[in-house]
C-alpha cells in the first residue's frame, strides 16, 4: 500500500462564486519519494498541498496517509498530525520576525517529540554564521533556508514545500533543491515540492502535473528515462546512413 494516496479528491470553494480548485484527483506517493507537482498558476497545486498538510479539507474523496484517512481525523488528531508528521515550507518563508534564526528553529523543534538538533540543521543549510540574525538581517535566500531548516528540524515524516525557490536566483535555488533532495534520501523524508520550474522536475522520483484541478499526467523517473531513449529519432537517421556505407564496402572486400 502506498504511503500517501489521494482517492478521487475534490475541493470546491463555496463563496459567492463556486470554484472547483481540485477536481477528482487520484495519485499515490511512496515513502521516501521526492515528488514534484507541476502546473500553471491556479491549477490547484497549493490546494492539494494544503489538504495533504491537514490545513484544508476536501469536499469529496479520501486522503490516506500511512493507512489512515486524514479527513476523518478529529480536531486533536489533526493538530497532532500537523505537529509531528508534517513539515511545511511556505513560499514566503513565514518566519517569526522578532526571533533570531536559531530561535525560529528552536520554536518549531519544541512542537516535535523527535526533533533534530537545530544547530546541526542550520549548519547543513549553510547558516551556522547567522544564528543570531533576525529575519530582517537575512537575504531572501537565507530566509528561505531558515524556513527549510525549520521544517526539516522538526523531523517530520512528510516535507511539503510550496514554491521553495520561487523568489530565489537560479544558483541559490539549485542549492536549495539539492539540499532538499539529499535530505529526502538521507532521512527517508517523503518530500513533495511545488514548482513552476520543469528543470527541477528532472531529478524527481515522480512528477505529477496538474491542469485545471485535475491530474494531467503522472510520470516516474523510469517513464522519463524510457521517453528520452525513444525521443531522439533524428539521431537515428545518420546512424542508418553510416550502416549503409559499411554494407557497400563489404562486397568490395570480398572481391
Ligand atoms: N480560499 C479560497 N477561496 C476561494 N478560491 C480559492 C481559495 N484558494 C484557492 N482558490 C482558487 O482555487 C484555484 C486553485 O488555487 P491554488 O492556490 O491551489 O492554485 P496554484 O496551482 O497553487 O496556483 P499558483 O501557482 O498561482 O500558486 C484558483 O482558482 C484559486 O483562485
Ligand atoms: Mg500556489
Amino acid at each position: 500500500m502506498a504511503f500517501i494516496e489521494f482517492k478521487n479528491v475534490s475541493k470546491e470553494y463555496r463563496g459567492e462564486v463556486k470554484v472547483k480548485a481540485v477536481n477528482d484527483c487520484s495519485f499515490k506517493i511512496n515513502e521516501g519519494e521526492f515528488v514534484v507537482i507541476l502546473g500553471a498558476s491556479g491549477a490547484g497545486k497549493t490546494t492539494i498541498l494544503n489538504m495533504l498538510g491537514g490545513m484544508d479539507t476536501p469536499t469529496e474523496g479520501q486522503i490516506i496517509v500511512n493507512e489512515k484517512n486524514i479527513h476523518a481525523y478529529d480536531y486533536n488528531e489533526l493538530i497532532e498530525y500537523r505537529r509531528h508528521d508534517i513539515g511545511f515550507v511556505f513560499q514566503f518563508y513565514n518566519l517569526v520576525a522578532n526571533l533570531t534564526t536559531l530561535e525560529n528553529i528552536e520554536l518549531a523543534c519544541q512542537l516535535s517529540n523527535d526533533a533534530l538538533e537545530p544547530r546541526v540543521i542550520l549548519k547543513l543549510v549553510g547558516l551556522e554564521d547567522k544564528l543570531n540574525n533576525f529575519p530582517s538581517q537575512l537575504s531572501g535566500g537565507e530566509q528561505q533556508r531558515v524556513a527549510i531548516a525549520r521544517a526539516i528540524a522538526k523531523n517530520p515524516k512528510i516535507l511539503l514545500c510550496d514554491e521553495p525557490t520561487g523568489a530565489l536566483d537560479s544558483k541559490t535555488g539549485q542549492m536549495i533543491i539539492d539540499l532538499l533532495y539529499e535530505n529526502c534520501k538521507n532521512m527517508n523524508m517523503t518530500t513533495i515540492l511545488i514548482t513552476h520550474n520543469a528543470r527541477i522536475a528532472e531529478i524527481a522520483d515522480k512528477v505529477i502535473t496538474i491542469a485545471n484541478g485535475q491530474v494531467e499526467s503522472i510520470k516516474t523517473k523510469h517513464d522519463r528515462v524510457v521517453e528520452k531513449v525513444i525521443e531522439p529519432t533524428t539521431e537515428e537517421v545518420p546512424k542508418k546512413k553510416k550502416k549503409k556505407k559499411k554494407k557497400k564496402k563489404k562486397p568490395v572486400e570480398v572481391i
